[in-house]
């Protein structure tokens, strides 16, 4: 008896597995993210099927392009056979005869119709980006449902970047995140057409890249007491010959290997290596490059480090050529022109204390300690010059001297990004208050530990404009662009770094790449309701967002003022009151007077989620 309930239940399953392969779809609208310059949508259809082919035009199936698309495509059981020449039935790649200026080097276009699918573009970076968009107009559980028939909108789109500069870092010293959480970090950045990959890889809380010269640096350097099952800040002390099984460090052939799967999806990576602070990790491997009077036991940080007291001694010959040694390791195992050196929060107590450090200050004729940084971030970055390469830093290398070749990551607001572009030097934008990731992303009282007293929302990183109204137009050009930032201090899980960058990272693509005149909030959210739906459907977390509402106000001709609410989440019920207690379901502007406060509530899914929330008119 049992048996045939088996079978049945089997055949069952495998009767709704078999309706289920060869969905037939409709694709009812276009969810673009970042949106694109130009699109406009038709009411007539393309069906792709098994039988679309795939015109790869002069290129051949051996482009690396051609190859990344085919791939992709076989994921979805979409596995075009290659056509010798184009049909109506097919997705075509073109790379323009001659070169359309104002789609650059990034930019395509992308058309939809009785032609069939063509992408073109003046490059294979254009070409990859046309087919990112053209990925994001299929159903979004594409990676988990077998289609036979899609059925697409005709449509012409024409595309191309904002910035150059369209960065995502990733802090892998605070917790350290294996290869294929690296690779699955540069898919998400390729799908939103993101290109720089900022690798902050030494910091106080582990070193992570293979230097032979130094092996300390990995022995020790690496590796820490694990407290991952204990909070942040609060966890218990290192025992005394405890063993260190938390950590670990990329080897060169696993460097190699993440920076050419970058450059397979049109990413550079950019190491950082931390100067001349945040290196409790170095000065644990190698105490003596610390500074003369300083007598404290560094050991690599498990919780907090605050202030950052460790700092290698400007003053000592050794600590140079260590800098010089791993550089020369550092260099070839990356081909972009960029090296990242830090420079920032460098605490110079040590510095004050230590004979070398003010004799070399002295020696140089330098007038303060800033000076003392500036001089040795210039001594590497001439150094690196050599190697034919440039350096970038936080903005803290303003302080002591920047050269007028430096590329300055503004992170402290957009003052330095300002005054560096004042100069005459390159900028990366990336201030805390929109492109901290790290940050609490709505209520800390509905979320897992954060950077405490730190809120980033969607809504604020989508408001984000790297490009300083201020600025006259020469010293615009400075501006390459901006990138979102993940310190990863309370983000010890693949998971949990996926949780706090989405949504929040497709804002930041949308910033980057799409022009000020197609941004558009509400259009966004929407879109992002979808983007959460096909994230989840390949597997990567999508956080919860913030359920604060926030309210604009407009009088009218009346005279009378009407407050609007807005909020972050597609599905968000907000009711509100103004004074008498009694909530109302909030569907349109209502009147406000001066000194009206507005008490709201916000449900989701029937659930409260923010709870007598104020805003003072
Ligand atoms: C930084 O957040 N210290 C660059
Ligand atoms: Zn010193």
């Amino acid at each position: 008896m049992r048996k045939r309930i088996y079978v049945v239940c089997f055949l069952t399953v495998m009767a709704l597995l078999c309706v289920s392969c060869g969905r037939k779809v409709t694709v009812e609208n276009y969810s673009i993210i970042p949106k694109p310059a130009e699109i406009a949508v038709e009411n007539s259809y393309f069906t792709l099927s098994s039988s679309t082919k795939c015109y790869a035009g002069n290129m051949g199936q051996n482009d690396p392009v051609v190859k990344y698309i085919s791939a992709r495509m076989r994921q979805w059981h979409l596995s075009p056979a290659l056509a010798g020449a184009p049909s109506a039935n097919c997705l075509q790649l073109i790379v323009n005869d001659s070169y359309d200026p104002t789609l650059g080097d990034e930019g395509y276009t992308l058309d939809i119709d009785r032609d069939g699918i063509v992408i073109a573009a003046n490059g294979e970076r254009g070409l990859f980006y046309g087919f990112q968009t053209f990925t994001q107009m299929l159903p979004v559980d594409i990676a988990v449902v077998r289609y036979s028939k899609i059925h697409l909108p005709y449509c012409h789109i024409k595309d191309y970047p904002r910035f150059v500069w369209r960065g995502s870092h990733l802090d892998v010293s605070r917790h350290f995140f294996g290869v294929s959480q690296v690779k699955k970090h540069l898919d998400l950045m390729a799908q939103y057409k993101m290109n720089k990959f900022h690798w902050h890889l030494t910091d106080d809380h582990g070193w992570r890249i293979e230097i032979s010269k130094y092996p300390l640096l990995n022995d020790i350097g690496s590796w820490r007491v694990d407290r991952d099952d204990q909070p942040w800040g609060e966890a218990d002390p290192a025992g005394e010959d405890e063993q260190r099984t938390n950590g670990g460090y990329y080897t060169k052939a696993e460097i190699e290997e993440i920076v050419a799967y970058a450059a397979e999806r049109y990413i550079d990576v950019i190491p950082e290596i931390e100067i001349p602070g945040h290196c409790c990790a170095v000065l644990e491997a190698y105490p003596a490059l610390a500074c003369a009077e300083d007598d404290t036991t560094y050991t690599v940080q498990f919780g907090p480090y605050w202030p950052p007291r460790a700092i290698l001694c400007a003053g000592n010959d050794s600590v140079m050529s260590f800098l010089k040694g791993v550089m020369d390791e550092v260099i070839p195992l990356f081909p972009y022109k960029y090296i990242h050196i830090g420079g920032d929060e460098a605490v110079k107590d040590n510095w004050k204390r230590c004979p070398r450090c003010n004799k070399r200050m002295k020696d140089l004729k330098l007038k303060d300690y800033e000076q003392l940084q500036g001089w040795m971030i210039v001594e590497m970055e001439n150094y690196v010059k050599r190697q034919g390469k440039e350096i970038i830093g936080w903005d803290e290398i303003l302080d002591g001297g920047v050269s007028a070749d430096a590329t300055v990551m503004s992170w402290q607001g957009m003052k330095g990004g300002i005054a560096a572009a004042r100069r005459g030097n390159d900028v990366i934008m990336t201030p805390m208050e929109y492109c901290y990731l790290n940050f609490y992303q709505g209520n800390a009282d509905f979320q897992p530990p954060a950077m405490p007293n730190s809120l980033v929302t969607l809504h604020k990183v989508y408001e984000f404009d790297p490009m300083p109204a201020k600025l006259t137009a020469a010293q615009q050009k400075h501006i390459l662009g901006g990138q979102c930032n993940l310190w990863t201090e309370y983000i010890n899980t693949p998971e949990m770094a996926e949780y706090m960058l989405l949504p929040r990272l497709c804002a930041m693509a949308e910033v980057l790449w799409s022009p000020l005149s197609v941004k558009n909030w509400e259009d966004f959210r929407s879109r992002v309701a979808d983007h959460r739906l096909r994230l989840e459907a390949n597997d990567y977390r999508t956080g919860t967002g913030s359920f604060q509402p926030w309210a604009t106000f407009a009088k009218g001709d009346d005279g009378r003022t009407m407050a609007t609410l807005h909020w972050e989440v597609e599905g968000t019920v907000l009711y509100y009151h103004t004074g008498d207690g009694h909530f109302v379901r909030y569907t349109k502007p209502f009147e406000v007077t001066k000194g009206t406060k507005i008490t709201t509530v916000s449900f989701y899914n029937g659930m409260l989620k923010e709870k007598a929330y104020e805003i003072a008119y």
